[in-house]
């Protein structure tokens, strides 16, 4: 009980949280009610009941459903303020958020629209819980190279308030080459960079990311551990990898959470930071996974506090607030 208050009051950073899944299972009901919306479940427990994977593609395909429900800007706000209230609450002062517009776009939910709903959730949440919070647009890799362009076009309007770009949904099949025009787009337009790889994908896909998408910051990263060359590149440059312990439980990226590797990282002078990814989908927000790691491989104190350090390090925070949280 004692290193779960720790973790609790342990200032943080989230730096890989996609806010559609933060979708809980009772808001998805209530949306759904407001809009008029038809779901293909009867009830809250029959939600949680499909949430059961054998990889990501199993997860993706019930997340883009629920995503349905999601119509006016009202709704984006009320999803992300009820993220921001629920990780207020777990110590995290800083949260680097991803959206996927095209999910919306693609019903006929504007990107204005989304825009609007989570930037108001946003000033509401850095009032009420002085937090700070930045936006990640996310390109769908199933998705084409020209969908993607048109969706960075659509964000031009809104560039000052998105920080970066990154790359998400089915990774296999969808390396980082098929974006590296769109993201080197993205960088002349002065955004940051992150990308999914080595979630699914092979090594190769997380040398892509670094090559031909010159990211930022990795997300998951944990196939990188397949290659000691990569390994030790990763850790000598110092690359932020945004590790999800309870997503990869549940989508048997590891079969237990005891053979989960995320002290190995620590070990090998990896950056790793601890994220909930779609905590409405994998059973917990950022503290659950801080203690479902501690717990299965006897993070200490110190190991918690690196981790909480690496967060602000590997965050796209100016210099003199990542200082400040340190
Ligand atoms: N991987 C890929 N795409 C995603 C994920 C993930 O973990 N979560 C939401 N979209
Ligand atoms: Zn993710």
């Amino acid at each position: 009980a004692d290193l779960d208050t720790f973790i609790a009051r342990l200032p943080k950073a989230e730096l890989h949280l996609h806010i559609e899944g933060s979708l809980e299972p009772e808001l998805m009901f209530a949306l759904a009610q407001r809009n008029g919306v038809t779901i293909p479940f009867a009830s809250v427990e029959e939600v949680r009941a499909a949430y059961s994977f054998t990889r990501l593609q199993d997860f993706l395909d019930i997340y883009y459903a629920g995503a349905d429900v999601l119509r006016t800007a009202r709704d984006f706000h009320d999803l992300a303020a009820a993220y921001f209230d629920r990780t207020a609450a777990d110590g995290v002062v800083h949260a680097e958020i991803m959206f996927d517009p095209q999910t919306h776009t693609a019903r006929g939910v504007s990107f204005d629209t989304v825009m609007e709903g989570l930037l108001s959730a946003v000033a509401e949440a850095e009032a009420k819980h002085g937090m700070t919070v930045k936006l990640i647009l996310c390109f769908l890799r199933h998705l084409s190279e020209e969908e993607a362009f048109a969706t960075l076009e659509q964000a031009r309007p809104w560039l000052d308030r998105i920080t970066a770009v990154g790359l998400d949904s089915s990774e296999l099949g969808h390396p980082p080459e098929k974006f590296a025009r769109v993201f080197a787009d993205a960088r002349a337009l002065g955004l940051r960079l992150v990308a999914h790889a080595g979630e699914e994908g092979p090594p190769e896909y997380v040398h892509q990311a670094l090559d031909l998408l010159d990211v930022d910051r990795l997300d998951h990263g944990n196939r990188s551990l397949e290659d000691p060359v990569l390994t030790a590149r990763l850790a000598r440059t110092g690359m932020t990898l945004t590790v999800c312990p309870l997503s990869n439980l549940k989508l048997c990226v590891v079969n237990d959470m005891a053979d989960h590797p995320i002290d190995h990282m620590l070990r090998q002078g990896l950056r790793a930071t601890i994220n909930s990814d779609d905590p409405a989908y994998f059973g917990g927000y950022v503290a659950d996974n801080y203690r479902a790691a501690a717990a299965a491989r006897g993070l200490d104190r110190r190991d918690l506090a690196t981790l909480a350090r690496n967060s602000f390090l590997g965050s796209f925070l100016p210099d003199d607030a990542v200082a400040a949280h340190l």
